[in-house]
């Protein structure tokens, strides 16, 4: 069956993109573990770019010392790389839903998913926290991260504020950004989070 075929079969036409939701925050804003929570009651797939970047380093990819090299510096990956593995893994889920957290992380990386992909998000997820707090989740997450350490941590917080947030703000002023207030419990931060997606499933529903 040819492309077009297929797309026919869908019963949507053109219009079967997938549903695609960003997930942003500083490191350490709690992104993974509420996306968890998400993917137990919504049917999204999550997909955390820096865990795909991890994985490439460890099947041993001819990519894996540059990309090992950059996280340990907190640099941004180049997004050829990433927008390659974000397709892989989008591909290869056989869902139609995606949570994808942790990019795009700066400018470069948003324009390179939207000319390959032409996805624009449905919304952005933003977790808001200090850095205080994220800086005390970081140095106590305990899995191993090369990352987790005080001198990378304070290169990804100005990484953050000097490459993540403008992406932010380019959302922001599209009216795509739903804020989440981070600094609370996890239960609580998830509360907040089901009020953003509750409404949106209703929206699907009617
Ligand atoms: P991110 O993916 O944004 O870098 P994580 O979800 O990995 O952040 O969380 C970083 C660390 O903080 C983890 O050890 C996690 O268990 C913990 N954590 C996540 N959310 C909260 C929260 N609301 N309050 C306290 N600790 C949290
Ligand atoms: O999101 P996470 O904290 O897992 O990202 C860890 C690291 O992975 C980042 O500091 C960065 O070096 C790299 N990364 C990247 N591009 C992305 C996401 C993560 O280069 N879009
Ligand atoms: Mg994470």
């Amino acid at each position: 069956m040819g492309n077009a075929a297929n797309k026919e079969a869908n019963g949507s036409g053109t219009e079967n993109k997938p549903t695609v939701v960003f997930v942003l925050g500083g490191p350490g804003s709690g992104k993974g573990t509420q996306c968890a929570n998400i993917v137990k009651q919504y049917g999204y797939t999550h997909l955390s770019a820096g865990d795909l970047l991890r994985a490439e380093i460890s099947s041993g990819s001819e990519n894996g010392n540059m990309i090992q090299n950059m996280i340990k510096e907190g640099k941004i990956v180049p997004s050829e790389v990433t927008v390659k593995l974000l397709q892989k893994a989008m591909q290869e889920s056989g869902n139609d839903k995606f949570l994808i957290d942790g990019f795009p992380r700066n400018e470069e990386n948003r324009a390179a998913f939207e000319n390959v992909t032409k996805i624009e998000p449905k919304f952005v997820l933003f977790f808001d926290c200090h850095e205080e707090e994220m800086e005390r989740r970081l140095l106590n997450r305990n899995q191993g991260r090369e990352d987790d350490n005080i001198e990378t941590i304070r290169k990804r917080f100005k990484v953050f504020l000097e490459s993540s947030l403008p992406v932010v703000e380019y959302y922001e002023a599209k009216g795509k950004v739903r804020k989440i207030e981070a600094v609370k419990p996890v239960e609580e931060v998830f509360e907040a989070v089901k009020a953003i997606f509750d409404p949106e499933r209703e929206k699907v529903a009617a």
